[in-house]
């Protein structure tokens, strides 16, 4: 990596804020998903076992500049506390001086966690002053939040111009290493796209259609292009202004001799029934009826092609999966992506919670923690939290 690691820095007994991403699933004062937590251990855990001051920030949900007590992250300390083994210290404040005479009260191997950086309207602004402020609580900066990275935030950006380095964590490395693979991918590589809207996904699709060998599209998403095909998709959900759109997709797919996979079979179900009246059908989708899931010919296809892959990149379920019967096509193919021999990589939200719900977390390569930052990584945008850190020498 050409940016600065934690570990290129010298940490014993120093003050260094790291920016994670504790934004998660928070419900009756408990933390339902502690996933991104844990991905944070690492570099939490190097900078504690090397003495450093470790001040912790995240943002927590969209308060809007405003003190929202919901969006508090003391839950967050409390669970981060359990896994770590240690008490956490946690800070009313992100910034202030009583928050900075706390912080520079740690000894070295404390950790702190300040409040919720979205309390104040200059984190999302970037703004200079809260930036300085923020800056204030530490010399040295690390960066692990890599699903925060896609945004020029005061705590991604802003502070990185007033601390004397600012280096990515061991999760951002690890995000970015995996993640560069399917900008710089092995052949076969296989992409699969889900989800509900095209519109998401084009950039990725233009930026990866040079690259992928096949595309398979599932999901809402792929009644979309099947309807600039020409096919009838019944009531499934389709974005008919994109409809243009796709069937370029379509023409630039074939001129460069990648192969485009669409559903050649579907469940479908009457939106008021939608258990009592599930079906498959192959081809057209009958008037009435939307597609809710690939169907079983579908993921046959899928899989040969993507057990011949030597590389997988996986982003959006291929139907309604939170709503079983209608995860059988999600969960098949989060089976065979865990059956490839290649490397397998996984990003989104929706897809890391399927892959989890098939049981098969544990054997892909990497299940990354972005939803909206891989997302924009893989669209070939250079993220401003990662543009931000310092570079190597
Ligand atoms: C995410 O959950 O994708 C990140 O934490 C970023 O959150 P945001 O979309 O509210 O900036």
């Amino acid at each position: 990596m050409r940016k600065l690691s934690i570990q290129d820095l010298d940490l014993s007994e120093q003050r260094v804020f790291l920016r994670v991403d504790f934004n998660v699933p928070i419900k009756d004062g408990q933390v339902t998903d502690a996933t991104r937590i844990e991905a944070a251990l690492p570099t939490i855990r190097y900078a504690v076992e090397r003495h450093a001051k470790v001040i912790l920030a995240s943002h927590l949900g969209r308060p809007k500049g405003q003190r929202r007590p919901e969006l508090s992250l003391a839950p967050v300390a409390e669970k981060l506390s359990a896994l770590l083994g240690q008490s956490v210290l946690f800070m009313p404040d992100c910034v202030g001086d009583d928050v900075k005479a706390a912080v520079h009260a740690l000894n070295g191997g404390e950790v702190a966690l300040l409040e919720n950086l979205r309390f104040h309207p200059g984190e999302e602004k970037n703004d200079e002053t809260f930036s300085r402020q923020l800056a204030a609580l530490a010399g040295l900066y690390g960066n692990d939040a890599f699903a925060t990275a896609h945004r020029a935030h005061a705590s991604t950006v802003g502070i990185t111009r007033f601390v004397r380095q600012a280096a990515a964590g061991l999760l951002m490395q690890r995000e970015l290493e995996y993640l560069s693979r399917a900008l710089n991918p092995d052949h076969p590589y296989v992409l699969i796209l889900g989800g509900a809207k095209v519109s998401d996904k084009i950039p990725v699709i233009q930026n990866l259609l040079t690259l992928a060998d096949t595309i398979l599209i599932g999901g809402a998403m792929a009644y979309t292009f099947l309807k600039a095909r020409g096919q009838d998709v019944g009531a499934s959900l389709v974005e008919d202004d994109q409809l243009d759109l796709a069937r370029r997709l379509l023409a630039e797919a074939q001129e460069r001799g990648v192969d485009l996979e669409l559903p050649v079979d579907h469940v479908i179900a009457r939106l008021e029934d939608e258990a009592g009246s599930a079906q498959v059908v192959t081809g057209d989708i009958p008037a009435g009826f939307a597609g809710v899931d690939i169907g079983p010919r579908t993921v046959d296809r899928y899989r040969s092609r993507i057990l011949s892959a030597r590389l997988v990149v996986w982003n959006g379920p291929m139907g309604i999966f939170e709503r079983p019967p209608f995860d059988h096509g999600t969960v098949a193919i989060a089976r065979a992506v865990a059956d490839c021999p290649g490397t397998t990589i996984i990003g989104g939200g929706d897809s890391v919670a399927a892959v989890r719900q098939a049981g098969v977390a544990d054997r892909l390569t990497h299940v990354s923690t972005g939803g909206g930052a891989t997302l924009e990584f893989l669209a070939g945008v250079e993220l401003p939290g990662v543009a931000a850190l310092t570079d190597k020498g």
